[in-house]
Formats: structure tokens, C-alpha cells, sequence
């Protein structure tokens, strides 16, 4: 099992295993969309040289709902291939984050999850995570 960190030649096996497409600007389903946005908080899990999965994170700075954080590290996107869960993948790539973050002076780390996700949200608070703020969905559908 190899982290390392990702790059243009992996962008074909993200976007193939990257399911969600409900978003026309979501990168992370095209190469091509891929291949515009910063690659530096890339991270890829391989298994005997076979690409497994990935994290995408990105440095932010002072966010709306803790305008008094300077800079922060968030984890944006996080996917391991079905046939690789369980094995402890997601766990390591989390560690080379924040290994990564800490290294360019990050010391605040924000993630996200659904409410349903219970995987991820034992994950992320098995690795130090603390729930502080749920957020509201609305929806609105017109009777035809
Ligand atoms: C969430 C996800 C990334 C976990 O990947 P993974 O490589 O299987 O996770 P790991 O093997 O590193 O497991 C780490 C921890 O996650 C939790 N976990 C993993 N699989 C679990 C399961 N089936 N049930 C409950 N908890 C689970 C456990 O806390 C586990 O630690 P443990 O093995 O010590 O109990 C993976 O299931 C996935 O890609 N899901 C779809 C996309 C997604 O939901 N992404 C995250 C939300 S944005």
C-alpha cells in the first residue's frame, strides 16, 4: 500500500471512479476539469501499483463561519474504490494531509460529511475530528 502524491497521470482513474456528477462544474468527474485546478492537495492510494483511491484538500483562508481562523486545511474530497475499503486507506491518506498541511504551517483542519454518511463520520472522529456545526438543507418542489 503506497500514498503519494497525485499528479496529471492520475487523473483518468480519479475521474472514472469518481461517481457524483450532480454538479456540471465538479472537477473531479472530467480529466479536463481535473486538469484546471491545483493538483498540490492531491493525494493517491495505490495497492500493488493499481490506483485505489484519493484525497483532494486545498488551503483555505479565514472562513465565513470562523472569520478568526487565518489559514486552515480542508479536506475536500475523500474516495477509496469500493474493492480497497477496510483496509485502513482513507486512515493513511488523512495522516499524509495532515503530515502535509502541518509541513506548510497548518494547524486547523476542516471536513464535511452528510448527516447519513455514518462511515465517514466515524472515520473523521477516529482520526481527531470533533463535530461543531450542522448545516440545513431545503428543498422546494413545485405540485404539477
Ligand atoms: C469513507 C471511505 C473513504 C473510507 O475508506 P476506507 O479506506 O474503507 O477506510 P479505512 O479502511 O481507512 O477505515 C478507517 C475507519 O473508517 C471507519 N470505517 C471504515 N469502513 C467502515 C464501515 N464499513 N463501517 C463503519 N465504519 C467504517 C472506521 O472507523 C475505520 O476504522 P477502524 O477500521 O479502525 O474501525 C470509503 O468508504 C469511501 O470511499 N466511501 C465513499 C465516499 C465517501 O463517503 N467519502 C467520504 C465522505 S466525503
Amino acid at each position: 500500500m503506497v500514498i503519494r502524491g497525485g499528479g496529471p497521470a492520475d487523473l483518468a482513474s480519479i475521474a472514472s471512479h469518481y461517481a457524483h456528477q450532480d454538479t456540471p462544474w465538479d472537477p473531479f468527474g472530467s480529466v479536463e476539469r481535473l486538469g484546471r485546478i491545483p493538483l498540490d492537495g492531491l493525494l493517491v492510494a495505490e495497492v500493488d501499483g493499481v490506483y485505489a483511491g484519493f484525497l483532494y484538500w486545498y488551503e483555505g483562508t479565514r472562513p465565513y463561519y470562523r472569520p478568526a481562523i487565518e489559514r486552515f486545511g480542508r479536506l475536500y474530497e475523500l474516495h477509496v474504490k469500493e474493492e480497497f475499503r477496510g483496509r485502513g486507506l482513507a486512515r493513511r491518506l488523512i495522516a499524509q494531509f495532515f503530515e502535509d498541511a502541518r509541513k506548510r504551517g497548518l494547524h486547523h483542519f476542516f471536513v464535511d460529511t452528510d448527516d447519513d454518511n455514518l462511515v465517514a463520520q466515524r472515520l473523521y472522529e477516529s482520526v481527531g475530528y470533533r463535530r461543531y456545526r450542522d448545516d440545513y438543507h431545503y428543498e422546494l418542489a413545485d405540485p404539477r
